[in-house]
C-alpha cells in the first residue's frame, strides 16, 4: 500500500501532529487482531496515521486471532472498527486503500501451521516489494498467550529477519506479580535481544505525560523549587467515571492497583521525580526513572496497611445514571475481594525527595474522569499582612492535568482590589486546546509509529517494569491474603473516606 500525504502538512508549528519521519517499509502483525483493543485503538491509530501520511511507504498489515474468517471479511471487520472508533471520520479511499492487501490468519496460537501460514505471508508481502521488510509483532492478546507466541516465533525462526528489523511489542499487563514479570522478561529475552522489544504502557504515548518532562526540563523557573526544600506533597490522581464493563473476566483477577497505578501511575510519579537526562534518548531516559523506582521505600507486609488503602464501589449514580455495585457486575462473584480503588502513600528516598510524600489513588465509578498531578508548595515562613485578613492565603499549587481540560494551571495568593491588603487564590492557566490548534493525536499512534521506528524511548524496559512490581508486590501479596470484606464507596462519589487516613498533616485528597 502507498499513501501519500492526504492533509495539509502541518508545517505550522501550532498545529498538533506526528512528524513524517521517515519509518523503514514495515509489515505489521497484530496477534489478537479481532479483539477489543485492537478493534477500539490499534487499527482505528493505524488509519490515523494513514491518514496523516506517517506510515512508512510500504506499510502491511496482517492480523491473527482464533476466528476463522477470510481476508476480505477481516478487512470488512477492520474498516467498521475504524469508522466506529476512530478520531476522526475517516476517508473512505485511505481507509480502503489502507485495507485492500490486508491479510489474516487464523488459529489458536499454539497452533504451529499458523507461523508457518505467517511466515508464508511475510515472505510473499517482501517478495512483493523486492526487499526484505521489517516486521513487527504486535502482542495485544490476553496476556498468557504472551509467552506461547514469543516461543512459537523463536521456535519458526521469526525473531530474526536479515537485512531487516524485527520487533516485538507486548501489551500491558506484564505479568501480575514481580516472579511472574521476571519469569515473562527471562521468556521474551531468551528470544529477542531487549532492542527489538516494546512494553507498552499507553500513558507513556499521551502528550500530556511527555508534556510533564517539557515543563520541567525546557523552563529554567521551576528547577530550583524542585525539591523537598520547597514541595510539601505530589497527590497524582487517575480517576474514572466508567465501571468495568465487559470486563470482568480480566478485572476481577486484576483490580485497580494492578490495572492502573503498578504501570500508569508509577510512570506518572517518575517523569515528576526523575533527574533531568543528559540527552532525551529511551535508555538515558529510563535509567532516570528506574533509579527513582529504586529509591521508593517498598512497602513490607508490616507497612502495607499503613501505606495502602484499597475499596470497592457500590451502587450509586454517575452523570445521573443509576449503576449497580461492583459485586453486581456482569461476571463478577458475588464474593468477590478485588478492589476497585486503590490508594498510596509512597516515599522516594532521595537526595532531592526524601521526606516528600508521594500519594497515588485511582479507582472506578469515581465521580468523573480525570488524571492530574497536583504538586503543592511549602507555605511561605511568614506571612505580613496577618492581620488585614491572610485567610484566603494558601501554598501554591501547579496541577499538570493530563485529561480531560489538558493544560497546566498554577495557583498564586493576589490581593483582592481595594484599600485593604486581603488576598485570594488565583490560577494562571495554559490550556491545550487554546494554544495548539488541532486535536492531539492518540497514544496508540504515536507508540505504534515508535515501534515501527525503533525508538523505544516512550516503552518500559526490562528492568523497569521489574522495578515497578518491587513496588506493587508486596501491597499485592498483602491484600491477596487479607481477604475482606473491603471498605466500600458509593459510585460516583470521590471514593471512600479511609483513604484520608493516608494524608499527613492537615492535608486533604483533592476533589475529584
Ligand atoms: C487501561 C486500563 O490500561 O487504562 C483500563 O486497563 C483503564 O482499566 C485505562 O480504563 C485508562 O486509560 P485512559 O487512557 O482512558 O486514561
Amino acid at each position: 500500500m502507498t499513501i501519500g500525504p492526504l492533509q495539509e502538512a502541518p508545517d505550522n508549528p501550532l498545529v498538533a501532529g506526528l512528524e513524517r519521519l521517515p519509518v523503514h517499509p514495515t509489515t505489521l502483525v497484530i496477534f489478537g487482531a479481532t479483539g477489543d483493543l485492537a478493534r477500539r485503538k490499534l487499527l482505528p491509530a493505524i488509519y490515523n496515521l494513514a491518514h496523516e501520511g506517517a506510515l512508512p511507504e510500504r506499510f502491511n498489515l496482517i492480523g491473527s486471532s482464533r476466528s476463522d474468517l477470510p481476508d476480505a471479511e477481516y478487512a470488512k471487520q477492520a474498516a467498521d472498527a475504524i469508522r466506529q472508533f476512530s478520531r476522526r471520520e475517516p476517508d473512505e479511499t485511505v481507509l480502503e486503500e489502507l485495507l485492500s492487501n490486508v491479510r489474516y490468519i487464523s488459529g489458536s496460537f499454539d497452533d504451529n501451521t499458523v507461523y508457518d501460514r505467517l511466515r508464508e505471508a511475510l515472505d510473499a508481502f517482501d517478495e512483493a516489494a523486492g526487499q526484505p521488510l521489517n516486521r513487527a509483532f504486535y502482542l495485544s492478546t490476553a496476556p498468557e498467550f504472551f509467552p506461547v507466541i514469543v516461543g512459537q516465533l523463536g521456535e519458526h525462526g521469526l525473531t530474526h529477519h536479515p537485512g531487516a528489523e524485527v520487533r516485538a511489542v507486548i501489551e500491558k499487563p506484564f505479568g501480575t506479580t514481580l516472579a511472574e514479570a521476571r519469569q515473562l522478561n527471562r521468556h521474551v529475552l531468551s528470544v529477542f535481544d531487549e532492542k527489538q522489544v516494546f512494553r507498552i504502557d499507553h500513558y507513556l504515548g499521551k502528550e500530556t505525560v511527555q508534556n510533564v518532562l517539557a515543563f520541567r526540563f525546557a523552563n529554567g523557573l521551576f528547577e530550583p523549587v524542585w525539591n523537598r526544600n520547597y514541595i510539601d506533597r505530589v497527590e497524582i490522581t487517575a480517576a474514572e467515571d466508567i465501571g468495568i464493563g465487559t470486563r470482568a473476566g480480566y478485572y476481577d483477577n486484576a483490580g485497580a492497583l494492578r490495572d492502573l497505578v503498578q504501570n500508569h501511575m508509577l510512570q506518572l510519579m517518575c517523569h515528576v521525580a526523575m533527574e533531568p537526562p543528559v540527552h532525551f534518548e529511551a535508555d538515558e531516559i529510563r535509567d532516570e526513572k528506574v533509579k527513582v523506582l529504586r529509591s521508593v521505600i517498598k512497602p513490607t507486609p508490616e507497612t502495607v496497611d499503613d501505606v495502602a488503602v484499597r475499596a470497592q464501589y457500590g451502587p450509586g449514580t454517575v452523570g445521573g445514571d443509576t449503576v449497580p455495585g461492583y459485586l453486581q457486575e456482569e461476571g463478577v462473584p458475588p464474593d468477590s475481594n478485588t478492589e476497585t480503588y486503590a490508594a498510596l502513600r509512597l516515599e522516594i528516598d532521595n537526595w532531592r525527595w526524601a521526606g516528600v510524600p508521594f500519594y497515588l489513588r485511582t479507582g472506578k465509578r469515581l465521580a468523573r474522569k480525570m488524571t492530574e498531578i497536583a504538586i503543592t508548595l511549602k507555605p511561605v515562613p511568614h506571612l505580613a499582612f496577618q492581620h488585614d485578613g491572610s485567610v484566603g492565603v494558601r501554598p501554591n499549587q501547579l496541577i499538570l492535568t493530563m485529561q480531560p481540560n489538558e493544560g497546566v494551571s498554577l495557583s498564586l495568593g493576589a490581593k483582592i482590589p481595594g484599600s485593604r491588603m486581603r488576598i485570594r487564590p488565583v490560577n494562571m492557566e495554559f490550556l491545550y486546546g487554546t494554544s495548539f490548534m488541532s486535536q492531539s493525536p492518540e497514544a496508540y499512534e504515536r507508540l505504534i509509529l515508535d515501534a515501527m521506528r525503533g525508538d523505544a524511548t516512550l516503552f518500559t524496559r526490562n528492568d523497569e517494569v521489574e522495578a515497578q512490581w518491587e513496588i506493587c508486590d508486596p501491597i499485592v501479596t498483602k491484600w491477596e491474603a487479607t481477604p475482606g470484606p473491603l471498605p466500600q464507596y458509593e459510585a460516583g462519589t470521590h471514593g471512600p473516606a479511609e483513604a484520608e487516613r493516608l494524608l499527613e498533616g492537615d492535608a486533604h485528597w483533592r476533589a475529584i
